[in-house]
């Protein structure tokens, strides 16, 4: 029964993830393969490479932005390989709180649903502030500005103090304005959600190329020296550090600590795992979605890095729209322009995959009654999408993307996202020990270096992370598990399914 004795620790069986799939409840085949890799282009090139290079580049690494997307690409190269591993096995809404489910039992399950809220939810809050910079910036083109007061969080968060500012504004109406037009194209469907992502995928590939093309005729290499003028680490451990230098606040710097904060680029193509149960050829086309956008991204990341702190010294680059703002610096503007434009619509198709992404994790933890069925489980009569948790999903990131500031919410996804990756890693390890004779039609290759070396990368990254980041996960943690003791653990589907066993 794949229970180790602790209701706490029951696993829940992959015959019985299976057979679910049968069921009545389900959502629509549609997605082929090059929808599963455009899907996952849509959610992973966005605000990481349009806003947060600038922060990463100019506050941590310097030219060495290079390298910190290199290291952040493989913790995400090994982690997405253990991903695709599952997801050939198991190919069920619900990506990695599923497979943990099926290796680690109900309660660590729980932290990894929960840890995908950080992802998705907070994730596409902190998008939406990234798409409200470029908004601002692009209508900024045509001498156009929004009233003061509607263009940012009302605080923000300065890590040389540790305090948080008032910003003298009310709320990031751009934002607030975005994340409301996406819920309602999500509530509408799946089908139709795949083709407004891909057409927005091509835009923005086709800007990421032009950025690359055009920028590189403009490399002053003079600009690479010193290439890591904050060196190449940058460890720490609750605001202790071990490795490298540090900021004013105690935050680390260097090469890793830019890795760490440009994860965020990446984060987005375990989405594709969520999208399992739309897959017409779930066990071959999910691994393919997986692996070839994440790939793609990388070789794109570390180019559109090169060209960046190539075109502008790294001290001037700008920090809420670096890209855009680099070819204003070298008198480009149509290129501005071009940029600008792209950088909107890449980043509205990253709002729409996270925004898609987390209501499935709901409706898997739904079906297992963890959280209330009859609310996240709702499928819509005609659109069969699941639109209660996708309403809620949007109202829940308009608020927070209207009053909390970017560099809270981004430095927060990127703990969570990396926890939920190194759970996913172990789980691999372990499942291969307890179902060895599970059909795997993807395997993770070079077994068991690839998630071994994802676990410690993932943990590196981690340790790279200011010290709040690990505060602020412990407390949302907490919350986790206040809701999980009070309700999960008492409904929960698997748990009666075997208490009535044992009482027969
Ligand atoms: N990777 C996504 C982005 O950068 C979340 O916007």
């Amino acid at each position: 029964m794949g229970n180790l004795g602790n209701p706490l620790f029951a696993r829940k069986p992959v015959k019985l993830l299976l057979e679910e799939m049968e069921g009545e409840n389900r959502l629509r085949r549609v997605l082929g393969p090059v929808q599963l890799s455009s899907l996952g282009i849509g959610a992973i090139i966005g605000t990481g490479i349009f806003v947060l290079t600038g922060i990463a580049a100019h506050d941590k690494t310097g030219p060495a932005l290079m390298l910190s997307f290199v290291v952040a690409g493989l913790a995400c190269i090994f982690a997405a390989l253990c991903y695709a591993e599952f997801a050939s096995m198991v190919p069920v809404a619900g990506s990695a709180y599923t497979y943990a489910y099926a290796t680690l039992g109900e309660l660590l399950a729980w932290i990894v649903g929960w840890d995908l809220i950080l992802e998705y939810a907070v994730g596409s809050a902190t998008v939406a502030h990234g798409w409200s910079h470029y908004f601002q910036d692009f209508i900024g083109i045509f001498g156009l500005k929004l009233p003061f007061v509607l263009t940012n969080a009302p605080f923000d968060f300065n890590p040389a103090t540790g305090a948080l500012n008032a910003t003298g504004t009310v709320i990031d109406f751009p934002a607030l304005v975005i994340t409301a037009i996406v819920t309602s194209i999500l509530v509408i469907g799946i089908r139709e959600s795949a083709s407004f992502n891909a057409a927005m995928v091509g835009v923005k590939l086709a800007v990421v190329l032009v950025v690359i093309a055009v920028g590189s005729s403009y490399i002053d290499p003079r600009n690479w020296h010193p290439f890591a003028p904050y060196g190449l680490t940058g460890l720490s451990f609750f605001g202790k550090t071990i490795l490298g230098q540090t900021g004013k606040g105690g935050e680390p710097l260097g090469m890793l600590a830019g890795a760490a904060t440009i994860f965020f680029a990446y984060i987005g193509f375990d989405s594709v795992s969520t999208h399992a149960e739309e897959a017409r050829n779930p066990r071959r086309d999910v691994p393919i979605g997986i692996i070839s956008s994440l790939l793609l991204c990388t070789v794109l990341y570390i180019s559109v890095s090169a060209v960046l702190t190539g075109m502008v010294p790294y001290d001037k680059i700008n920090i809420d729209a670096p890209v855009s703002n680099a070819f204003a610096q070298v008198g480009l503007t149509w290129a501005q322009f071009l940029v600008s434009l792209g950088a909107l619509t890449g980043i509205t198709s990253v709002l729409l995959v996270l925004m898609l992404s987390q209501p499935r994790v709901m409706l898997a933890m739904a079906r297992d009654r963890l959280i209330p069925q009859s609310f996240f489980g709702a499928i819509h009569e005609k659109f069969r999408t699941p639109w209660k948790a996708t309403i809620l999903t949007g109202c829940f990131v308009g608020v927070m993307a209207s009053f909390l500031p970017l560099r809270i919410l981004a430095e927060l996804v990127n703990i969570g996202t990396l926890l939920a990756f190194i759970i996913v890693c172990a789980a691999v390890l372990i499942m291969r020990r307890t179902n060895p004779e599970l059909p795997r039609p993807f395997k993770a290759p070079l077994f068991p270096f690839v998630p071994i070396a994802g676990i410690l990368i993932c943990l590196l990254l981690m340790l790279s992370l200011p010290s709040e980041n690990w505060w602020r996960l412990i407390i949302w943690l907490f919350i986790g598990f206040s809701i999980y003791f009070t309700y999960g653990r008492k409904h929960s589907a698997l748990r009666q399914m075997n208490e009535r066993h044992v009482m027969k």
